[in-house]
């Protein structure tokens, strides 16, 4: 730990530029400069001063526009600047997020953005070995990357103490506060410092889920750097018109242009994103993929692959639409619609990033039409159709390959269930979104990190964490419910 104090040390802080005049200093600023980031991005102009003097944020900024520094920076400052000791199984900072690769990522930025700079770091999440992670925990850790529901369980169990995290940050706040994850977010709230400061980011922020926010935020400074829910400017976004039986010819058309250098293709369901990859090598394209039914080695690999350009193509679920940050995408097809609008900003929002130019492609069957149009309805502007395939036939299938008949299998989705009241904003009411069954028969269970049927019930938890706090005795005989896998 070095004694640097996080204050500007030198002149006036109007005199400075950069992020020495936001207040970051020392060993911070000159890994910052070093990682390449030498002029604040608007959201981190807004937001890393007001953090620095302790206060709440609620921040929307759009995809790729660095929110991940405008957390981490003023964090990272706060706590090179505290010097003192940490406790064993304790986490000064504590970063949520809802995927594991977007674990991993926030863990790789601020390793990088703290080069030199003596922050110890650990990540909890799901998939992998958790010894590993309570032994990296043990002495107390820096900053902790967390997803939920393996959090949930190391606390639970005694392995991580949050009594003394001051810091907690909700990336992809929306997501973290929607059904899947708003009660584990709620109980890990609950169990850190009581003058803990919150930090909650995203590119989407829906009302109903703005409303929850607050009770989470005390006096929050609220940033916009643009209306939630608008893309980057950067995107061209347009539409193709095609049945569902012609996509996958559209598809492999559009791939053979050698312009599209690094495509993601978003499908809505797992299975779904199975059959794009299949049919995709029967037609000659080698694609990864990666989705919520895939061991966490084959998720990070298929991401890895890609990011580092061996594989052109990534084929993924909505798993794969937050946060994810591969600088070089060119292009993102939406082989189908999300079940979610705002899904769509997440998915686009993978190209086009840090002023880069992308282009969004999404095939829309007549059947979608109603998704498409409150796609528009939150991005506030109308997508042009580029391209008409409704007249032409469907192609026929060669008969020598197997014919898959499209079913839905539960859990198929990697959606998140409804939200908490079942509305949607402009919706009437609430009890339709896309049109269908209403949303509580309609999806399968809120499934995020933790799979649906894996959630113990609902006594056990806040008991596993009141018992943490002041009893010894488990519930569970010291042991992990083997049915917890995130
Ligand atoms: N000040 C800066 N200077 C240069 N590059 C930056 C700066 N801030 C962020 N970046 C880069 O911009 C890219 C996007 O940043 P980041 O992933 O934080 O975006 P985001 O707003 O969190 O997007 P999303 O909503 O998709 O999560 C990253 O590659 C990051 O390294
Ligand atoms: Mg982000």
């Amino acid at each position: 730990m070095t004694n640097e104090k996080n204050t500007v040390s030198t002149g006036n802080a109007a005199d400075l530029s950069g992020f020495a005049a936001l207040g970051i200093s020392g060993a911070l600023l000159k890994a910052t400069v070093a990682a390449g980031f030498t002029e604040p991005k608007p959201i981190q102009v807004q937001a890393i001063p007001p953090q620095l003097e302790g206060r709440d944020i609620f921040g929307i900024a759009q995809t790729g526009s660095g929110k991940t520094a405008a957390f981490a920076l003023p964090i990272l400052s706060k706590i090179i600047g505290l010097g003192t000791k940490r406790r064993p199984k304790t986490a000064r900072a504590l970063i949520l997020a809802p995927t594991r690769e977007l674990a991993v990522q926030i863990e790789d930025t601020i390793k990088l953005l703290a080069k030199g700079a003596h922050i110890s770091t650990a990540l909890v999440l799901g998939g992998v070995s958790r010894f590993s992670q309570v032994k990296k925990i043990a002495p107390g850790v820096d900053v902790l990357i967390a997803t939920p529901g393996r959090l949930t369980d190391l606390v639970r169990e005694g392995d991580l103490i949050l009594a003394d995290t001051k810091w907690l940050v909700l990336d992809e706040g929306d997501r973290m506060l929607d059904m899947g994850f708003i009660n584990d977010v709620k109980r890990i709230a609950k169990a850190t410092a009581p003058d803990r400061q919150t930090a909650l980011f995203s590119a989407t922020m829906p009302d109903e889920i703005a409303e929850l926010a607050k009770g989470l935020l005390k006096n929050p400074v609220r940033i916009e750097v643009a209306p939630q829910s608008t893309a980057a400017a950067e995107i061209v976004q347009s539409v193709v018109l095609a049945r569902t039986r012609q996509k996958r010819q559209v598809l492999s058309k559009m791939l053979a242009d050698e312009t599209m250098r690094s495509v993601i293709v978003f499908s809505r369901t797992k299975h779904g994103a199975d059959r794009v990859t299949k049919d995709l090598a029967r037609d000659g394209f080698e694609a990864a993929v990666i989705h919520g039914n895939k061991s966490q080695n084959a998720r990070q690999k298929a991401l890895n692959d890609f990011r580092d350009g061996s594989v052109r193509i990534l084929v993924a679920t909505d798993i794969a639409a937050r946060g994810i940050d591969v600088p070089g995408i060119s292009h993102v097809v939406n082989f189908d619609l999300p079940d979610e609008a705002e899904s769509y900003v997440h998915r686009i929002g993978r190209t086009g990033r840090n002023g880069r130019d992308g282009i969004a492609i999404t095939l829309c069957d007549p059947s979608e039409n109603a998704k498409l149009r409150q796609v528009e309805r939150i991005i506030r502007m109308k997508l042009p159709v580029v391209a008409d395939h409704l007249g032409s036939p469907d192609p026929q299938r060669d008969p020598r390959e197997k014919t898959e008949r499209h079913f839905e299998p539960a859990n198929d989705r990697e959606h998140h269930g409804p939200r908490r009241d079942g509305r949607r904003p402009g919706n009437g009411g609430g009890k339709q979104r896309f049109g269908g069954k209403p949303h509580g028969e309609r999806g399968p269970k809120p499934q995020g990190e933790r799979p649906a049927a894996a959630k113990p019930n609902s006594s056990s938890k806040p008991d596993g964490f009141k018992r943490f706090k002041g009893n010894n005795k488990r519930r569970f005989g010291g042991k992990r419910p083997a049915n917890r896998a995130a």
